[in-house]
């Protein structure tokens, strides 16, 4: 009789061996699906799945969008297309996200001033959430940078000088 409780004994602690070990495949799964869940809350509560914009200007000194949208904390790529034949120094374009109720004449006027920085002015480096490069004729610039939680509108020009007047638009994050 002895012996049948030890087979038993010894039965268990195999089966629970083998428990343990099943246990642990389901923890790798369960680490898997947790950094997935981490992901998405880094980013915002809200936030949805990555989008991509694109923007194109050309030699006539226009985007061809004046509106862009994405909603709070949603993670853009932006893909600026310059579809003119003109060099960036005769008609350079960038794509430049300001934050909310900052003044663009101001920033723009600083921005003409700034040809060491691209015309990317250090004075209103905090007033800028995002922006491309300086791009020519034929050229592409891509960014990616995350949506401002909070729904407004956001302004967006061009910072080559004598463009922010008619290269503006309105970025509307809700
Ligand atoms: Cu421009």
């Amino acid at each position: 009789m002895k012996k049948v409780t030890f087979s038993i004994f010894a039965g268990l602690a195999l089966f629970t061996f083998a428990s343990c070990g099943g246990d642990k495949t389901n923890e790798t799964a369960t680490d898997t699906n947790t950094e997935f869940v981490d992901d998405s809350s880094a980013t915002s509560a809200e936030a949805a799945a990555p989008v991509t914009l694109e923007i194109s200007a050309g030699d006539d000194m226009r985007y061809d969008k004046d509106v862009l949208e994405a909603k709070p904390g949603q993670k853009v790529t932006l893909i600026l297309h310059h579809t003119g034949k003109m060099t960036k120094d005769q008609m350079g374009h960038n794509f430049v996200l300001l934050k909310e109720g900052t003044d663009v004449n101001a920033f723009g006027q600083a921005a003409a001033a700034d040809k060491e920085n691209d015309h990317i002015p250090a004075a209103f480096v905090d007033q800028i959430i995002a922006h491309t490069d300086l791009i020519g004729g034929g050229e592409t610039a891509q960014i990616e940078f995350t949506a401002p939680t909070t729904p407004g509108n956001y302004p967006f020009v061009c910072s080559f000088p004598g463009h922010f007047g008619s290269m503006k638009g309105t970025f509307i994050v809700e």
